[in-house]
């Protein structure tokens, strides 16, 4: 049987989700070592909805047990990022093409004293994580109807929250993200490595770079706008008419 395993890292990315799912089909609920995972169907196929809790470490933990438990087919990660790129709205969603990890930085060495200075910092020869998400799976999610702007591209993902317009232009020149998130990268490292099919889709809820901060209710309204677009993806993935 196939099985399509969606994640969000917060409980407010799932919700809607699990909401439309549950007027078809009811919700079985399983804890498995701190991590939260809802299981259903929708047009026969397994849906399993999983909490991944936030950030890197999380992603990747909770990804290996949810594919060692339930051995899906497809792995969609999604969730809300701030933007890399001035032109973007809240609202806007990302179709991650690829993914990259941001937080793979060197300094220059300075002395004590001599204080830190993040606009000199760049990207280490080790852990260059560039990974690119499964191309059918681009194709399809670019196909689906939505009421704003849709793109494809570069996700950029770290264990950090930036608000500095400076540090996010040099990001973007020296890795090319678009976006910033905490788990996509992880996720896709990890199913690359298992050879299990995967996509990334973000939808930004704060632009740093023209002041439109994260602010709950902009996180509120991208969140509903992209599990909308999440749950008619999974529609056209379990339509077994095609
Ligand atoms: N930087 C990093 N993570 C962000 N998120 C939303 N906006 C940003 C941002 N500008 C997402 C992360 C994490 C939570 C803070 O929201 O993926 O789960």
């Amino acid at each position: 049987m196939e099985t399509i395993l969606v994640q969000g890292a917060m409980t407010s990315e799932i919700e809607l989700i699990i909401k439309l799912l549950a007027e078809s089909n009811k919700i079985d609920i399983a804890e498995q070592n701190g991590y939260s995972f809802y299981e259903t169907y929708l047009n026969g196929t397994r849906i399993i909805v999983s909490k991944t809790e936030m950030g890197v470490m999380n992603a990747c933990i909770s990804t290996m047990i949810a594919i060692e438990k339930y051995k899906p087919n497809i792995v969609i990660n999604q969730g809300t990022a701030g933007a890399h790129l001035r032109e973007l709205n809240v609202g806007d969603i990302i179709i991650g093409e690829e993914a990259v990890y941001i937080n793979n930085t060197r300094s220059p060495a300075k002395k004590t004293g001599e204080g830190s200075n993040a606009l000199e910092w760049h990207p280490g020869n080790s852990l260059s994580i560039l990974v690119k998400a499964t191309c059918e799976l681009v194709e399809k999610a670019l196909s689906i109807p939505y009421e704003g702007k849709v793109l494809c591209g570069r996700l950029g993902t770290g264990d950090v929250f930036s608000k500095e317009a400076d540090r996010i232009d040099l990001l973007h020149s020296q890795l090319g993200e678009i976006s910033e998130d905490m788990e996509s990268v992880a996720v896709y490292n990890v199913c690359e490595k298992l050879n299990i099919p995967f996509i990334g889709i973000r939808v930004i809820s704060n632009n740093e770079l023209t002041g439109n901060s994260d602010i709950e209710k902009q996180f509120e309204i991208a969140q509903t706008k992209l599990q909308l677009f999440i749950f008619k993806f999974l529609t056209e993935l379990t339509d077994n008419s095609k």
